[in-house]
C-alpha cells in the first residue's frame, strides 16, 4: 500500500496543456527546439513550477534548470529524477515533458504527505536532449556528467553559429562548463519517460521497468562533387552528391540489419532543379543494445562510403559526432521501481528502452533506473505522440514511491557503460 496521496490528474493535465502551449507555430506539431525562443519561454514557466512546488532552484552553466528539494539528513549523494522538455520537429506533447512535469508532481505529493527525505531531492529540466542543429543531442545531462567537451561546443549549426554560442545565448556559460559537472556518486537517478514504443501497449501493462538504454552512434557525412548544367552534362560525367547521399543512405538500411539505422537529415547544394548537385550533407544514426554491433557498424559503413565516393568520383568526409554505449540500468534501483509499482497493484512489466535518454548519462554519476508509461499505438516524435492521463498518473505515483524507496536503500555501485543491455524488444519487427 501506498503512504503517498496520489497525484492531482486535473493538475497534470493542465501543467501538460499550458507547457504544449508553449510551440513553434510556424512549425507542425508540438514543436518547442532547443535554443529556440519557444523552449526558453516554456523552461521559464516550468522554472515558476518548480518554485511553486517548493523547490529552490539554480541555473547552471550548461543552461539546465534544477530544483532541490533538501533532504533532513543532510547524506551524500542526492535522489535525482527530471527528463526534458525540447521536442524534435514537428514533435509531441509528452516525450520528455512527463517525467519533468512528472517529478514536479511527484514532489508535491510527496510535500503533502509530509515526506521527510533523509537525501536531497533533485528534479532537473535538461537542455536539450534531441538532437540539436549542430546533431549532438543531451547537451545538458552530457554537461553534468563532464562529457560535453571542447570539440563539441565547436559543432556548427546551419545559420553559422556554433554550439557554444548557442548555448551562451540560451543562458549557458560555456567559458564555465566544467562547473556544470556533478561529482559522482549520487545516490540514485530515476526518470519517469514514455515508452515511445508499442511493447506496453501490446502486453496491456501499464508501467515499465527498463532493464537498459541502446548505445547510439550518430554521423555526418560531408559529399563533395561537381555542380555543373543539367542539360548539357553527359550522365557519364557527373559528379553528383546527391546520389552520393543516396547510395549511402541504402547503404545505412542495409547495414542496419540485426540493429536499427536511420537517414534522418538531409541537405543538398546548390538546390537548383537545373543544376547536378555540388554537395550534400547527410546525417544518420545507429543504435543497438551491443557495443560490438556498433563497432561492427561503423567499420563498415566507413569502408562503404570510401566505396561509393571511389565509384562516383565524390569527396567523402565522415566524421562520428557522438558515440555513446549502451548503459544497463542499475538492478536495485530496477528493484525499487518494480516494489514502487507493486505498491500501486501494478505487475509490471521489464523492458529495453530503445530511445536514448539523460539518464544515459546520469548513469556515470550513480545508479540508474527508468519508469515507462505506455505510448498509443507506440508513436512517438510525431504530432500523434500520446499517453492516457490515467497512465501518466500512474507513473508518477510510481515515480514518488521509488523515491521513498530508494531513499531507504544504503545503495550501491554506479553501472559501468559498455556493460550488457537486453536485446530491445519490438527493434526486429
Ligand atoms: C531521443 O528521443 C532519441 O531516442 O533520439
Ligand atoms: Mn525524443
Ligand atoms: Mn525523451
Amino acid at each position: 500500500m501506498s503512504r503517498l496521496p496520489p497525484p492531482d490528474l486535473a493538475r497534470v493535465a493542465d501543467d501538460l496543456e499550458t507547457l504544449a502551449s508553449y510551440r513553434d507555430p510556424g512549425a507542425p506539431g508540438w514543436t518547442r527546439r532547443v535554443f529556440s525562443r519557444f523552449d526558453r519561454a516554456g523552461r521559464e514557466w516550468v522554472a515558476g513550477r518548480m518554485e511553486q512546488a517548493g523547490l529552490a532552484l539554480e541555473t547552471d552553466a550548461a543552461a539546465n534548470l534544477i530544483g532541490r528539494l533538501p533532504g533532513a539528513a543532510g547524506l551524500p549523494g542526492a535522489i535525482v529524477t527530471g527528463s526534458h522538455t525540447d521536442t524534435v520537429y514537428g514533435g509531441g506533447r509528452y516525450d520528455g515533458i512527463v517525467g519533468v512535469l512528472g517529478a514536479i508532481e511527484a514532489i508535491r505529493c510527496l510535500r503533502q504527505a509530509g515526506a521527510e527525505l533523509a537525501h536531497d531531492l533533485v528534479v532537473v529540466d535538461f537542455l536539450g536532449e534531441e538532437p540539436n542543429d549542430f546533431g549532438l543531442s543531451c547537451v545538458g545531462s552530457r554537461a553534468i556528467a563532464g562529457e560535453l567537451d571542447a570539440q563539441h561546443l565547436k559543432l556548427v549549426g546551419p545559420e553559422g553559429h556554433n554550439l557554444g554560442e548557442a548555448l551562451a545565448a540560451c543562458g549557458g556559460q560555456p567559458a564555465a562548463l566544467a562547473r556544470a559537472r556533478w561529482p559522482a556518486g549520487l545516490h540514485c537517478y530515476v526518470e519517469l519517460h514514455i515508452e515511445q514504443g508499442p511493447v506496453l501497449e501490446k502486453a496491456r501493462v501499464p508501467i515499465g521497468v527498463v532493464t537498459g538504454i541502446v548505445g547510439i552512434r550518430r554521423l555526418v557525412v560531408h559529399i563533395t562533387g561537381q555542380p555543373d548544367h543539367a542539360g548539357t552534362t553527359p550522365m557519364g560525367r557527373r559528379r553528383d552528391a546527391l546520389l552520393g547521399a543516396a547510395e549511402s543512405a541504402l547503404a545505412v538500411e542495409r547495414l542496419a540489419s540485426g540493429g536499427v539505422a536511420t537517414v534522418g537529415r538531409l541537405e543538398v547544394r546548390p538546390g537548383a532543379q537545373n543544376v547536378v548537385p555540388a554537395e550534400a550533407d547527410l546525417w544518420a544514426e545507429a543504435r543497438s543494445a551491443e557495443e560490438g554491433w556498433l563497432d561492427h557498424f561503423e567499420r563498415n559503413l566507413t569502408d562503404a562510403l570510401g566505396a561509393i565516393g571511389t565509384g562516383r568520383q565524390l569527396g567523402m568526409s565522415l566524421s562520428w559526432i557522438s558515440r555513446k554505449s549502451p548503459v544497463p540500468a542499475t538492478p536495485w534501483v530496477a528493484d525499487a521501481i518494480a516494489e514502487a509499482a507493486r505498491s500501486q497493484g501494478i505487475e509490471p512489466l521489464s523492458l529495453a528502452s530503445g530511445a536514448g535518454h539523460d539518464a544515459s548519462f546520469m548513469a556515470h554519476l550513480g545508479p540508474m533506473g527508468m519508469v515507462f508509461v505506455p505510448s498509443r499505438s507506440g508513436r512517438s516524435h510525431c504530432p500523434e505522440e500520446w499517453t492516457d492521463i490515467d497512465d501518466i498518473g500512474r507513473g508518477i505515483a510510481v515515480l514518488a514511491e521509488t523515491v521513498m524507496i530508494c531513499d531507504g536503500k544504503a545503495g550501491n555501485a554506479a553501472p559501468r557503460a559498455g556493460g550488457r543491455v537486453e536485446e530491445v524488444a519490438g527493434l526486429d519487427e
